[in-house]
């Protein structure tokens, strides 16, 4: 069988003021009716084989995501981390549970749970594809066609079989470049497929840290009444290094694959990369909330709070939450990252 791992732990910073520490941009309603979480969810539930998904996220954001699912009235399985070890962490957590639960030769599919995929029977397709590469024993990426140097992904190189020959997590730009000119190049969607044992083996061998210290965490877990939900044991889960899987393991092993895919995708890693997939009005405008605009073309405005009203903007974002207000060109929309690093500092 198929089981789906939704990774939604994720403590996006690039949507402030709209996405926080406790609230990230996996559980915010962006665009249409639901948040791009309980999309995953939504379409991981159209796979053929697929079992119930098991759902990894930070204890804190427990409740807030056991809402999310219920409100679609779905039910999923959680796997709650006592603390953060980046994606390395959670998703060898999530495979050595599943071994436990004597299913190791199941077919895992990691979904992060903050893409946006507008072709659900592309998608659809390349799982298949991906699971009968899984079963052979492969480690399955997918790959989409770049579309800009974008330096917060990771680049693949293939041979016409689809064997991975290099695999770099966000390079540099001007390397970015320089992959995005060659042709050779797909991103790295951020979603994996691969047999839990095939997974676990090679992360015995590449990342013996995490996968000692998550095995240890499944061993010490704790499994409440009822089976909903399994927490990680925390002292054992503090000893594993805080990598992310594509750091710890796809750059390193010779058995990946890369299952190339058009899927409509986008990460919504920015404003700007939210302005050109939303819905614009006429003057190019995606608006959200009470909002009177006089001259204003090619902006994101979104008013959560009050009445807002603007005048002469192009290109721009207006953004307001409950307890602040962020404006900035969209192009520069990237700098909110460090901007959110500051304000952390200032505490
Ligand atoms: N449970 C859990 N625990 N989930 C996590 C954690 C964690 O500690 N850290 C991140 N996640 C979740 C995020 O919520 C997201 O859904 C997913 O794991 C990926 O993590 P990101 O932090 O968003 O990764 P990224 O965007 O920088 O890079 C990855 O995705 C790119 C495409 O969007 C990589 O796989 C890149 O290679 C890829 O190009
Ligand atoms: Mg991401």
């Amino acid at each position: 069988a198929i089981q789906p791992v939704i990774l939604a732990g994720g403590t996006g910073t690039r949507l402030w003021p709209l996405s926080r520490e406790l609230y990230p941009k996996q559980v915010i309603r962006l665009l249409g009716e639901h948040s791009l979480l309980q999309n995953t969810l939504l379409r991981a539930a159209l796979i053929p084989e697929a079992r119930a998904p098991l759902l990894v996220a930070s204890e804190q954001q427990r409740f807030m995501i056991q809402h999310q699912v219920q409100s679609l009235g779905r039910s999923a399985r959680m796997l709650l981390e006592p603390l953060a070890r980046d994606t390395g962490a959670a998703v060898c957590g999530a495979a050595a549970f599943h071994r436990a639960c004597g299913a190791a030769d199941d077919v895992l599919l990691i979904l992060p749970a903050d893409h946006l995929i507008r072709r659900t029977e592309a998608f659809l397709a390349a799982v298949a594809e991906a699971a009968r590469r899984a079963r052979e024993g492969h480690l399955v990426t997918f790959g989409l066609i770049p579309s800009r140097p974008e330096t917060g992904f990771g680049y693949i190189a293939a041979d016409a079989g689809g064997q991975v020959e290099r695999f770099v997590e966000k390079p540099d730009l001007e390397t970015a470049k320089a992959y995005c000119m060659s042709g050779r190049y797909l991103w790295n969607s951020g979603m994996f497929a691969f047999r839990a044992d095939t997974f676990l083996a090679e992360m015995a061998r590449h990342a013996p840290g995490i996968h000692a210290a998550m095995t240890a965490a499944v061993r010490d877990g704790s499994q409440e009444e009822g089976g909903a939900c399994f927490t990680f044991a925390k002292a054992a889960m503090a000893q594993s290094p805080s990598i992310s899987i594509d750091h710890a393991l796809m750059e390193k092993t010779e058995h990946a694959v890369v299952v190339r895919c058009e899927l409509g995708w986008s990460d919504i890693g920015s404003w700007q990369t939210l302005w050109e997939v939303l819905d614009k009005d006429e003057n190019g405008n995606a608006v959200t909330g009470d909002v009177l605009l006089s001259g204003v073309r090619d902006s994101l405005i979104r008013a959560d709070h009050s009445l807002l009203a603007a005048i002469g903007l192009e290109k721009m974002l207006v953004m307001q939450s409950a307890d602040a207000v962020l404006v900035a060109p969209l192009a520069r929309s990237q700098e909110v990252k460090q901007m959110v690093a500051e304000l952390k500092q200032r505490g």
